[in-house]
């Protein structure tokens, strides 16, 4: 198998992973297994999901700094725009199901709770990394595209936030996925292993080292 087969089906792989969750809860939804209250079971579902999936898109770049597995970095992407679409999903369930597109009510339950605002800032800014993920943005953008996809890190802090906000005191769930979080911007700002050596200063006096980001860096 060559590295194009190789990399064509670590992608595929990819895809799959990530739809997994939309086809249990398909499945769930037709064979109505999901408990008494299937609206928070679903919302919940998508929430965690769409967290998930954030955390492995910011995963992508520390784990081909250590271990030298650059193909990896082609999922950065589609695991985002993933991550982007369960918390649609996530936003459409609160809405559409939860208060049946009343906006007066929902804007109040999005205004009166504070993991709701956090949530929606959370959400808006995957939105904003997903329009502007395409090659003609990056285009467009130049240096600044990089600037504004470090914002990811920033979306995967508030959706902790919004996690933390909205369970009850003593629940460590939300910690579990802050840990990794802490983990992977430590190693965003520390890199080890084989990025350490991109960020060395060239002998010779090269005028700066330029700091590869973790998020748009092949
Ligand atoms: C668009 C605005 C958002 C609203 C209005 C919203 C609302 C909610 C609500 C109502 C819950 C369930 C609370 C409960 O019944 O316990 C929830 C849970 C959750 N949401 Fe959101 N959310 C939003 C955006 C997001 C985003 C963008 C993410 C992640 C990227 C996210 C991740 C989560 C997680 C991880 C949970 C908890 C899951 C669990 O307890 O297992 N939410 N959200």
């Amino acid at each position: 198998m060559n590295h194009a087969q190789r990399n064509r089906i670590l992608l595929i792989l990819a895809h799959i992973g990530a739809l997994l969750p939309l086809a249990r809860m398909l499945a769930d939804v037709f064979s109505g297994n999901y408990g008494p209250d299937p609206i928070r079971e679903f919302t919940l579902r998508t929430g965690r999901t769409a967290l998930t999936l954030l955390l492995f898109s910011l995963a992508c770049t520390p784990v081909s700094r250590l271990s030298g597995f650059k193909p990896i970095l082609k999922l950065r992407r589609p695991w985002g725009l993933y991550s982007f679409f369960y918390a649609a999903v996530h936003f459409a369930i609160f809405i559409g199901v939860d208060y049946f597109f009343d906006f007066a009510l929902i804007q109040d339950a999005l205004l009166e709770k504070r993991y709701a605002i956090v949530g929606l800032l959370t959400f808006s800014i995957l939105a904003v990394l997903a329009i502007t993920s395409t090659q003609g943005w990056k285009r467009r953008l130049k240096k600044n595209w990089k600037r504004l996809h470090r914002l990811a890190y920033a979306a995967g802090i508030l959706a902790i936030v919004h996690f933390v906000w909205l369970v009850k005191p003593g629940v460590v769930r939300p910690w579990y996925y802050a840990a990794v979080l802490v983990i992977l911007l430590l190693l965003r700002l520390f890199p080890g292993g084989r990025g350490r050596r991109r960020l060395a200063v060239p002998r010779g006096g090269a005028r700066q080292a330029r700091l590869p980001d973790p998020l748009v860096d092949k």
